[in-house]
């Protein structure tokens, strides 16, 4: 394994010790190039996106917004699986560039994805999964099981409960429940869940979002929580960023920025019944929406299309980001 940084040297040492931030994202900027020839065209899906986590105040994260708003890129940013066209993604002190890949950054952040039924092979027994883990992360007591049964234990299930299922015996809360076991037992400080809950029965989704909550609480884990679901966002979340077509456009408390929105888009999202389909994801929609497509090419602010309180200055300059009434928004209304 190539690792770069020095602090990554060691299984044992805890790297970038001393830094106070847990994730600095600066300015981090991600363009993709779409179409072939003359039909090419630049997509700018993450733009100048600036957040930060402490390290020693663990807290629910939420990225919310419209499908295609770039939060899942944001995400794979963060875990390394993308490299940013700009800007950057520090962890512990390190730039994500230098340590990905690296068994410490990998144990260390963990991905929660979306379809626990993609997330699991169906002919594969779902304990082996843990065991795996357990093993290839090295954990101590890992002949016994030890940290497999302690991860059951903290999302609420026992390892008699999964052992030799196969993922089609389980409910999908079960199977989510699961794989948050999996992502708990290299004991990591920020779990990256995208979407955990949009294939779950709505009945079970608060279920899932309260063990988010108790993990925060009991096992001092921060999760970036992905959803376009304000109302568990609301609940469960410290802080919330409101994506827009690649920017940040309101960032702050959630319960003031839900309570009392300022950015208009964020009203809307309040207002509006979430209507894009979340199963779907980019590569089975390689023709973008019209409006995504001409939202994306837009000069100024991408929601000046939309808008019920458009100006003129909205169609040509960008807004900046400014802090106002305990948190940072994007729009002209307030410039
Ligand atoms: N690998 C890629 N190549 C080209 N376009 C991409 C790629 N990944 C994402 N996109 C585009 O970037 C935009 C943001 O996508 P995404 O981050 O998946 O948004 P979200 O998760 O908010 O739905 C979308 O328009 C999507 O089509
Ligand atoms: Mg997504």
């Amino acid at each position: 394994m190539r690792v770069r940084s020095k602090n990554f040297r060691s299984n044992t040492v805890e790297f970038g010790h001393g830094h106070s931030k847990l994730l600095d994202i600066n300015d981090l900027s991600k363009v993709f190039i779409r179409g072939q020839g003359f039909s090419k065209t630049r997509l700018v899906a993450v733009n100048k996106v600036s957040l930060s986590l402490e390290r020693d105040k663990p807290e629910i994260f939420t990225l919310a917004g419209e499908s295609g708003s770039g939060k899942s890129t944001v995400a794979k940013l963060i875990l390394g699986f993308e490299e940013p066209t700009s800007g950057n993604v520090v962890y512990k002190g390190e730039k994500i560039s230098n340590i990905k890949g690296s068994m410490e950054f990998m144990k260390d952040v963990q991905p929660v994805f979306q379809n626990p039924f993609e997330t699991f092979n169906p002919l594969k027994k779902i304990d082996s999964y843990l065991y795996e883990t357990e093993k290839n992360y090295r954990m101590p007591g890992a002949d016994e099981h030890r940290r497999v049964k302690e991860s059951l234990e903290l999302v609420g299930l026992s390892l008699a409960e999964i052992k030799d299922k196969y993922p089609s015996e389980m409910s999908g809360g079960q199977l989510q429940r699961t794989s948050i076991a999996r992502a708990l037992i290299t004991k990591p400080s920020l779990l990256i869940a995208d979407e955990p809950v949009s294939m779950i029965d709505a009945s079970l989704r608060m279920s899932i979002v309260n063990l988010f909550k108790s993990l925060k609480e009991k096992e001092n884990v921060s999760i970036i929580y992905i959803t376009h679901d304000l109302a568990t966002a609301y609940y469960v979340s410290d802080r919330i960023a409101i994506m827009l077509r690649g920017y940040i456009v309101e960032i702050g408390p959630t319960k003031s920025v839900l309570g009392n929105p300022l950015h208009p888009y964020t009203k809307m999202l309040i207002d509006s019944v979430p209507s894009p389909d979340p199963t779907k994801k980019w590569k089975e929609d390689i023709v973008l929406s019209d409006m995504e497509s001409s939202e994306f090419a837009r000069k100024g602010c991408k929601f000046a299309g939309r808008c019920p309180e458009v100006k003129d200055i909205c169609t040509r300059c960008e807004p900046e980001s400014v802090k106002i009434d305990g948190r940072n928004v994007r729009c002209h209304l307030y410039q």
